[in-house]
């Protein structure tokens, strides 16, 4: 009888494991590391050293100082666009009057929360209330009137007699929430220091939207805005220094080139001086780089990364909208340009394939605007001699993104 012949396949499973998961594992375990500490390159990250902000670091602690020999301090506005480091500069401050807080006892408070962070007013000052001490049973999570809660905030800085200091962060979103309730909230609120009789509170508001002020009732500028602070932009060369700090924290010894840096300097560095976009950059391209375990960051890396941050950009903007809004850019996707009413006609086809009531083509018109408005399509006025005007759109992105996007959703499954 004939043998069968066996085929002994040797698996030495620490080396060549087929398990496409397994393998992943193996190489992220054996494989080349750069990032030696990932926290390190995490937007909330406070580094020992804060590089050209010293005469910005000067004047907010100047602002906030005469909370140490227990007096009230103005209300304070920081502005600035983003990632010019308002935050860090302000954090960075209140630990440290925290600390000197701390060694000397006095009444102070010093508490910081994010808008953006919260949903809801109530929710704002709730965690506000948390910070001064007050718990659920003094200050329910819900239920109270608006005036109530800031009524038992005002009530525990009088009794306490507190120093406090409110930094609200990304101060703009909360001017959002406020016009939600339709109260004059913000108002009550800087004027709160007239209502007390022992304490004192000082507000410091962040922001890096500049026509923020503009949109204020004037009431609530003059009392917020007693002290204005604004951090300018970083230069190319400034975002570099920051970098080559951040750098050698957190990534490991000469991995990443001279030339990586100085690229991510200028791309972030050409979007209004933004340390946030840079940092991001680097992480992103070390990611990157991992990933095709190769020894070190290269400019290749960086572009690669800023392609995938627009893209991430782009994609999250597309799921942020609303059915017919989707609808719409599919429509307008099909043609290199198209008028408002040519895309109409294709929506109210790709209506009924999806079986959806069609809108008018009034409000398709005002729609394709505030689309517009996002930078996903742009259009252009064309004049049609006798025949008046028409706006011609047309899609400032891949399609495939779209359709990438879009081809999760199966709503969509027959009209991409
Ligand atoms: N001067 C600096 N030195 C070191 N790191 C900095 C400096 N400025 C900013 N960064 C870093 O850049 C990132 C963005 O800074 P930050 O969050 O303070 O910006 P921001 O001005 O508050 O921006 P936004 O308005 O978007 O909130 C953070 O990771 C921060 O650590
Ligand atoms: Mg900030």
């Amino acid at each position: 009888m004939k043998c069968k012949p066996t085929i002994r396949i040797d698996l030495d499973m620490s080396t060549t494991t087929l398990d496409p998961v397994e393998r992943l594992l193996d190489a992220a375990e054996n494989g080349i590391t750069l990032i030696k500490n990932r926290d390190i390159l995490h937007f909330s990250y406070m580094p020992d050293t804060i590089f050209h902000r010293d005469s910005e670091q000067e004047l907010v602690t100047q602002s906030l100082m005469p909370i140490l020999k227990q007096s009230r301090p103005s209300n304070l506005l920081v502005y600035g666009k983003p990632g010019t480091g308002k935050t860090l500069v302000v954090k960075k401050i209140l630990s440290k009057i925290q600390n000197r807080v701390e060694k000397s006892k006095f009444p102070i408070k010093l508490i910081y929360v994010n808008s953006k962070e919260e949903t809801t007013l109530y929710q704002l000052l709730v965690s506000f209330g948390r910070q001064l001490g007050l718990e659920e049973k003094q200050l329910p999570a819900n239920g109270l009137s608006i005036s109530e809660v800031f009524k038992r905030l005002l009530r525990t800085i009088d009794e306490n007699h507190l120093n406090a200091v409110f930094v609200i962060d990304e101060i703009d979103y909360l001017a959002d929430l406020v016009k939600k309730t339709g109260k004059d909230i913000l108002y009550q609120l800087t004027r709160a220091n007239e209502r007390l009789k022992t304490g004192s509170l000082t507000f410091v508001g962040i922001s890096n939207d500049l026509t923020f002020k503009e949109r204020l009732d004037p009431r609530v500028l003059s009392t917020l805005g007693e002290e204005e602070i604004v951090f300018r932009t970083y230069s190319v060369e400034q975002i570099k220094k920051i970098l080559e700090d951040r750098v050698g924290e957190a990534f490991i010894q000469n991995s990443v080139d001279s030339s990586a840096i100085n690229l991510c300097s200028a791309m972030a560095g050409r979007e209004h001086g933004d340390a946030r976009r840079a940092i991001d950059l680097l992480r992103v391209a070390g990611e990157i780089a991992e990933r095709e375990q190769k020894s070190s960051i290269s400019e290749e890396h960086i572009r690669l990364a800023s392609n995938k941050i627009e893209e991430n950009k782009e994609v999250t903007a597309l799921e942020s909208f609303p059915l017919h809004e989707k609808l719409l850019i599919i429509a307008a996707m099909k043609s290199s340009e198209l008028s408002t009413g040519e895309i109409y006609t294709i929506y109210k086809g790709l209506c009924k394939v999806v079986r959806q009531q069609e809108l008018t083509q009034r409000r398709v018109t005002q729609m394709l605007s505030e689309i517009e408005l996002s930078g996903i399509i742009y259009g252009r006025i064309v004049h049609q001699g006798i025949h008046g005007n028409t706006k011609k759109y047309k899609l400032t992105i891949p399609s495939d993104i779209v359709k990438d996007t879009f081809k999760n959703d199966l709503t969509f499954e027959d009209i991409l």
